[in-house]
């Protein structure tokens, strides 16, 4: 989809669709009044009549209305004024989107970021509100046999930005929204795919051909082979289980000066996780197909930071491979040595996430970076902790801990920190190995985190537990694309003065 910024005069803008707030109580916000008095009042008018309150997620739709040159006006209720917070705002967006492809409407242009919304400038909320347009537009179907009319019908939106001064940074900000969109959708679509599609190579070959896109960027990919040469023990006793073989990929991207230490991003690419010989039960199995959304997000991130062209150093590791029970799987007691040398104990085969990322923490080394993000989808623990609104962020360094915090709420893809403390380290004790893979009953995210801590001692480190808020269950199951919004936040926000929103 097309979207773009623009100062425009509502009353004679030429489209098929302006969208307009209405608040609570019938208040008209400014555009409203706008073509309301042009109309010679036939907005308040419907009003009036009690078609519509402004109720937040209210939609009318206006035909031919006298005087204006647009076909259509959607009025959008924008509820509480008093109330006006981004997940009010992002309500009223998505509840417009989806008038608009209901009505089977081409193009749009929205007044809605004139708002007065709590706690976010001008330029971040047209960012926001262009990844929450089209994020409302994404659709899978690339896996249905009848390829009907698309149920997205908005192929070109506009941003009305009221104050022409504005323009240089709602552009910005716009093609921020964009790029950040591209990303979430990549995610997203690697997310839905199921697991005899989206299995490590495919994984691999995606990386690949979204590499060729982008100059500054390249790939490359381990296989078993190069695994056993590095001692990879633990990724590759998960591996083992599978008939898929596993992958690891290295993507790099070098838009910053040559010896600049990079970010490095690591992402767990489960494809299915069965549990391996400890097998989960079957209901719900089928979600374990978005094992791999940590993947999903970094080479979403990548994407963004391709489009973007931002002038810094990012590394992309994805250990990959499936999670299956097998007669050459591991067993529960099975000892496995890890690529640092420390040994583990496998008491649990579906505490196989931290195996995979373990190894790929002790490679990250030898890009020396500036900071290491690890993304998983790591424990249900985490789901009962935090629910699906925030994931779950632990680290071992306090700078990290609060770019991070800072990432997530400005792209309101927000995260919650969670205590590292020592005393947990105690819960992974092995009576036959340096360590067990699980810690027991308590506190799982925790305990999940101090594991992956132990190799990260070289580097400064962050864990991001995403098991509550990569996907959606139920009636709107499917990938969200999160968190890649957050980690291109946080990626924005290292590379100067220049890109980041005033
Ligand atoms: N991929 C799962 C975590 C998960 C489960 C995420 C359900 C979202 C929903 C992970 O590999 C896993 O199985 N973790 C175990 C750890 C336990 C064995 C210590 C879990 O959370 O139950
Ligand atoms: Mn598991
Ligand atoms: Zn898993």
């Amino acid at each position: 989809m097309d979207l773009s910024v623009k100062t425009t005069l509502a009353p004679t803008q030429r489209s098929a669709c302006l969208v307009v707030g209405i608040l609570d109580r019938r208040k008209l916000t400014a555009t409203a009044g706008e073509l309301d008095s042009t109309s010679n009042g036939y907005l308040s008018q419907i009003l009036q009549q009690g078609d519509m309150d402004g109720k937040l997620g209210q939609t009318l739709l206006l035909h031919s209305v006298e005087k204006i040159t647009a076909q259509r006006i959607l009025l959008v209720g924008c509820g509480k004024e008093k109330e006006l917070t981004i997940r009010q705002y992002q309500k009223a967006i998505t509840a417009a989107v989806k008038s608009i492809n209901e009505h089977n409407i081409g193009d749009a242009v929205f007044y809605l970021a004139e708002l007065p919304i709590k706690d976010i400038n001008h330029a971040h909320r047209i960012k926001l509100t262009a990844e929450t347009i089209h994020h409302g537009c994404y659709q899978f179907d690339q896996l249905k046999s009848k390829k009907g009319k698309s149920k997205v019908s908005l192929i070109k939106a506009i941003l009305n930005v009221g104050d022409k001064s504005q323009l240089p940074q709602a552009r910005l900000a716009v093609s921020m929204g964009n790029a950040v969109a591209l990303g979430v959708n990549t995610a997203r679509d690697l997310g839905n795919l199921p697991g005899n599609i989206c299995t490590p190579s495919y994984l691999a070959s995606t990386a690949q051909k979204n590499a060729k896109r982008f100059p500054e960027m390249k790939v490359k990919v381990l296989k078993q082979k190069d695994m056993e040469e590095l001692k990879m023990g633990a990724l590759l006793s998960v591996a083992k289980g599978s008939r898929q073989p596993p992958r690891l990929i290295v993507m790099e991207y070098s838009g910053g000066k040559k010896d600049d230490r990079p970010i490095v991003l690591v992402g767990k690419g489960i494809t299915f996780d069965s549990g391996g010989i400890s097998i989960k039960p079957s209901a719900a199995m089928d979600e374990m197909k978005f094992d791999m959304c940590g993947a999903a997000s970094v080479l979403g991130t990548m994407v963004t930071i391709g489009e973007l062209k931002l002038p810094i150093n990012v590394v992309g590791l994805v250990p990959s491979c499936e999670n299956m029970p097998d007669g050459a799987a591991n067993k529960p007691g099975d000892i496995v040595t890890s690529m640092s040398g420390q040994t583990i104990e496998v008491l649990n085969t579906d505490a196989e996430g931290r195996l995979i990322l373990c190894d790929a923490l002790t490679y990250s080394e030898q890009f020396k970076p500036k900071a290491v993000i690890d993304i998983a989808t790591l424990t249900g623990a985490c789901v009962v902790a935090l629910g699906k609104h925030p994931c779950g962020l632990l680290s071992n360094d306090e700078v990290s801990t609060q770019d991070l915090l800072e990432a997530g709420n400005l792209s309101h893809d927000r995260a919650w920190q969670l205590p590292l403390w020592d005393e947990y380290q105690e819960q992974l004790k092995s009576n036959f190995a340096d360590m067990a893979n699980i810690g027991g009953p308590q506190a799982g995210t925790i305990t999940a985190a101090c594991f992956l801590s132990r190799f990260a001692e070289k580097l400064k480190w962050a864990h991001l537990d995403i098991a509550g808020v990569a996907w959606e269950s139920g009636h709107n199951k499917g990938a969200t694309g999160r968190p890649v919004p957050l980690l291109s936040q946080y990626i924005i926000s290292r590379c100067g003065k220049k890109y980041q929103l005033k």
